[in-house]
């Protein structure tokens, strides 16, 4: 049944492997003179020329400080870099490119979350609702705001499979409720969570959500309205784009009603020593000079993925979990970390008592990359009882071939041991 699936998808696949690894030039390079078989694209995706290009462009030919000159670059630059944030609002359906806010990336936008909404709206006591295999960037800036603000952290559980017990959540909800935050896709076991139901749960209480999209805005198509999320964050170098620059979606009201978080340039309407005011959405928490470099080459990552479809992304990266799964599996001794349901294209494993950071080193010495260790997730780990795991994660650039490989690998590996 499932190889007849998979030979369905492979005939519909609408991806075309070699022109789009063509569009990569790095997978071509050799690591110990072996070609790279590049499988850490949760950890970051590589970037496809068209990203490196418009870069190149914005610093050849586009550079000037953007939103302050009256000259002709500045306001060239300045409508590139607003018309990146008019793709992203599409690109994730947003109502208004007002509710897109630049930002360092994910982890930078759950600060600034976690420090205003605190600042503004809870009282010590209060309650932000976290999961048990969140990123350690969705744990730390509440932690922090547990000293700052006196808001208690409370858990969602999991299964042995690494699935989200919505069951607790419910029981986990009550009047200090005041606010929700999870990851859609898990980056150590690849679990997709079902945030329609979280959200929607969330709701009947009057409690919002933050959607950590992180690990999927690359793999499933979103849409915030439909979603209906309060907040949505996700870093532009996990989706092809250049690293250093993320966005924080937020539904206009709550941004609205949000104080600002960095002061700065930018982000004010006036300035005096007596009495400051702020800029309008989005540029109230956009202290500083914009990157109008990332934001473009961000945007020049969307319009690719938008190019092959993330439909037919899904297809293909679901084939590949699916080959993944059915080898790997067929190693002696290796277990699998996180079979969920509903998962994305994540393995995470480890193969009898050989340690993660041995299993890694050595498929590295192969030419083979994958990333060992706790993935930023110890809580996670601890309620998996392992210090670590190694984990492939797999893009659309990556074939069954390179799957075949790694699983050659750890055979060798296995061997030695
Ligand atoms: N958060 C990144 C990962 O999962 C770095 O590898």
């Amino acid at each position: 049944m499932w190889e007849l699936q998979c030979l369905q998808i492979e005939k519909d696949s609408m991806i075309d492997i070699t022109k789009i690894r063509n569009d990569f030039p790095i997978l071509s390079r050799e690591v110990y003179g072996k070609p790279l078989v590049y499988l850490d694209n949760a950890a970051t995706t590589q970037k496809p020329k068209c990203v490196v290009d418009k870069i190149e462009q914005m610093y050849y030919t586009l550079n000037a400080n953007i939103h302050r000159g009256v000259h002709f670059l500045s306001q060239q630059a300045t409508d590139e870099h607003e018309a990146a944030r008019v793709t992203i609002q599409k690109f994730i359906g947003a109502k208004s490119s007002d509710e897109i806010v630049f930002t360092r990336g994910a982890t930078e936008s759950i600060n600034l979350i976690a420090s205003t909404y605190c600042r503004a709206f809870c009282q010590p006591g209060d309650e932000i609702i976290v999961s048990a295999m969140e990123h350690h960037s969705n744990i730390v800036p509440w932690q922090l705001q547990e000293e700052i603000s006196g808001v208690k952290l409370r858990v969602i559980p999991i299964n042995d499979a690494g699935e989200l017990l919505i069951e607790e959540f419910k029981k986990l909800i009550n009047p200090r409720t005041k606010l929700v935050s999870v990851t859609h896709i898990s980056n150590a076991l690849g679990t997709v969570n079902d945030i329609e139901e979280i959200i929607r749960i969330a709701h009947e209480n009057n409690v919002p959500v933050l959607i950590d999209a992180a690990q999927s805005v690359q793999h499933v198509a979103l849409d915030v309205q439909k979603l209906d999320c309060d907040f949505l964050v996700f870093s532009a170098h996990k989706a092809y784009g250049p690293t250093g620059i993320g966005i924080l979606y937020g539904k206009e009201e709550w941004l609205n009603k949000l104080p600002p978080y960095h002061g700065g340039g930018e982000m004010i309407a006036s300035v005096s020593f007596e009495k400051t005011t702020f800029n309008v959405l989005p540029f109230k928490f956009e202290a500083g000079t914009p990157d109008f470099v990332g934001s473009t080459s961000m945007a020049a990552a969307l319009d690719y993925i938008s190019d092959i479809g993330l439909d037919n992304i899904a297809a293909y990266e679901d084939e590949l979990l699916a080959y993944a799964t059915e080898q790997l599996l067929t190693i002696d001794g290796l277990k699998i970390y996180g079979t969920a349901a509903n998962k994305c294209s994540v393995v995470s494993f480890l193969v009898k008592d050989i340690h993660h950071y041995d299993m890694g080193m050595l498929l590295d010495k192969m030419g083979i990359a994958v990333r060992t260790g706790h993935h930023c997730t110890q809580p996670l780990m601890d309620r998996l009882k392992v210090d670590g795991t190694v984990r492939a994660s797999f893009s659309f650039y990556n074939t069954k071939e390179e799957i075949d490989q790694l699983v050659a690998g750890i055979e060798r590996v296995a061997s030695m041991f």
